[in-house]
């Protein structure tokens, strides 16, 4: 039996970021609007372009997003041993009992053909014996995970789509476009974004139904994996719009990101994992049997804490990954972009332990969406990292994430096909005027602000999480806040400080609120799980 959702009250926000008057922007009319370029919005500008005239934007290159950036692979069902069944229950055993069950046996058996059809569209996934390959990772019974150029899965895939979004006429890409606000009329009725573009210039695209696809939030963290478009936007701007965000205080971290201190922290696949990578601590020692009995095979989240423990016990800022026991050549061509990094600092994985620690990874909340990727805001869908579709519930199962957006791509751009067809083809003008007023409270420098904030929520909205910390949390962004949403900014700096700020908050206080521990939110003072009480979702409307 579901339980009803915790509703919190989303806290009071000012409705858009910047001031303005629609007669007097430069303005664009689509059927289908689709904000982002990672797999999720890149496969629902495919669909919807079957009969819509579709605009695809994005705040920088089409090339820029999470998905390009993806190494172990797609999760799904793909060899005659492995059954919908397993894949259903190791994603229902890693989400802890708030998965919608549903949407889960909907995107692991949709999942085969998506697969092989972006196999065809030319992502060319490797083969063994003239099958997809298919690999192992934490939490998945059997191996089911495809990947591409190795190491590059996201890549690959990337790289397909957009040489078919390309091709096709129907579709206009707008690079280099920041997605400022949703605008929204009183009846609740999405009707396109006011944006900017990269020389500056606000612009207006009306369209008749906009596809969310702004992927996640990693940038809120001083550690992530993410790169530096992963800023919470369309999280944001969702929210001043007035949908509803779920499950906000879960997020995941990935065991292993290289520690190099002074360089940034680079993602190393789990799947080396899944091929016998071992842990290993400051002293050389084997620890993951010590926490779970599938060792370095355990779920992320549990082997993040393994980590973390395994640090504190003996005072150290990362621990191992061995890999001296893989076969050099062949390591160098299934691995090829680890290879590279680690090469790169001079080391010599035949003889060198690689340092690593976890970061920050993947949001697995987001804007609620049902299982046709609608909102709660009419013509106005969500897909991918940004959406919470209800399949993951408190943990993500590795590689099911590009599987989630591949399959709710595909469904927002049918329905918003669906949705458009239903409008009057000539677009009405909608004459809409929106004023700021002046503050004259201090500025702070929203440089500044972003690295102090990254580094708050690592400390207090971080791995393990308790009480104290997490209202401190508040009170320090709530206090940026008040000197930072008063403002006006003209650029993507201000407007992304403005919205991590805002998503910052919510994520906490959504932390807060959940006082036990379940998937990948571990609560020191409620360490167990508490199915009397949380066997829900926690909501801001
Ligand atoms: P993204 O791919 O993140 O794309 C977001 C898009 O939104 C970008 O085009 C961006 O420019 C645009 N955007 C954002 N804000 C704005 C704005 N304000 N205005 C205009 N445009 C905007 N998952 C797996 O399943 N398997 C893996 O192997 C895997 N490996 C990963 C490795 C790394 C290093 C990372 C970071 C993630 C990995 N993940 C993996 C997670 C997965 O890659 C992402 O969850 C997924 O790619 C998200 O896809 P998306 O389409 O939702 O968003
Ligand atoms: C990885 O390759 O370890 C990342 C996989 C994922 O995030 O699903």
């Amino acid at each position: 039996m579901k339980t009803e959702a915790i509703k919190l009250k989303r806290p009071d926000m000012r409705r858009y970021l910047v001031p303005f008057n629609t007669g007097s922007v430069p303005q664009m009319f689509t059927d289908c609007l689709v904000i982002g370029s990672g797999i999720a919005g890149l496969r629902a500008a495919i669909e919807a372009s079957d009969s819509c005239d579709v605009v695809v934007a994005c705040k920088a290159e089409l090339e820029e997003s999470n998905t390009w950036n993806a190494q172990g692979g797609i999760a799904s069902v793909l060899d005659s041993t492995d059954s919908f069944a397993e894949h259903i229950a190791d994603t229902l055993k890693t989400g802890c009992g708030i998965n919608d069950e549903e949407i889960v046996e909907r995107v692991v058996k949709d999942g085969p053909e998506l697969v092989t059809q972006l196999d065809k569209w030319g992502t060319e996934f490797d083969t063994h014996n003239g099958k997809i390959d298919i690999t192992r990772e934490g939490g998945h019974s059997h191996p089911r995970i495809a990947h591409a150029q190795g190491d590059c899965t996201g890549r690959a895939i990337a790289q397909a789509l957009i040489r078919k979004i390309r091709q096709n006429e129907a579709i206009t890409v707008v690079e280099n476009f920041f997605a400022i606000d949703l605008i929204t009329d009183d009846e609740n009725n999405c009707l396109g974004i006011i944006g900017c573009s990269g020389t500056g210039t606000k612009q207006i695209v009306w369209a008749k139904t906009t596809i969310l696809a702004t992927g996640g939030a990693g940038r809120l963290y001083r550690e992530t994996t993410n790169p530096n478009i992963a800023t919470a936007d369309g999280l944001a701007m969702a929210a001043r719009a007035g949908a509803v965000l779920c499950d906000m205080e879960f997020m995941q971290f990935h065991p292993t990101t290289l520690y190099i201190a002074g360089a940034s922290r680079a993602l190393i696949t789990e799947t080396l994992r899944g091929e016998g990578a071992i842990l290993l601590d400051i002293n050389r020692q084997t620890f993951m049997k010590e926490y779970h009995p599938d060792a370095e095979l355990a779920p992320r989240d549990i082997v993040s804490r393994a980590i973390l423990s395994q640090m504190l016990k003996t005072g150290s800022t990362h621990v191992y990954l061995d890999i001296r026991h893989f076969d050099k050549a062949h390591f160098s061509k299934r691995f090829p972009l680890i290879n590279e990094l680690v090469e790169s600092f001079d080391i010599d994985v035949s003889k060198d332990l690689v340092p690593v620690r976890p970061s920050a990874h993947y949001m697995v909340g987001g804007v609620k969406t049902n299982s046709s990727a609608r909102t709660g805001i009419n013509n106005l869908y969500a897909c991918g990292e940004v959406a919470s579709t209800g399949l993951h519930g408190a943990n993500r199962l590795g590689s099911n994430s590009l599987l989630e957006g591949l399959v709710f791509g595909k469904v927002a751009g049918r329905e918003a096909i669906a949705n458009a067809a239903k409008k009057p083809s000539v677009m009405s003008l909608h004459k809409l005027k929106y004023e700021v007023p002046q503050s004259d409270r201090s500025r702070l420098d929203t440089a500044d602000v972003l690295n102090s904030l990254r580094a708050l929520m690592w400390r207090n909205v971080g791995i393990t999480r308790s009480d104290q910390p997490l209202a401190e949390a508040q009170e320090i962004i709530t206090f940026w806040q008040r000197y930072v949403l008063d403002k006006v900014f003209d650029s993507p700096g201000g407007w992304e400080c403005q919205n991590m700020l805002t998503i910052a908050c919510i994520m906490a206080k959504a932390a807060q609120g959940r006082t036990e521990s379940r998937g990948v939110h571990f609560r020191k003072d409620f360490p167990e799980i508490d199915d009397k009480r949380f066997k829900t979702h926690i909501e801001f409307a």
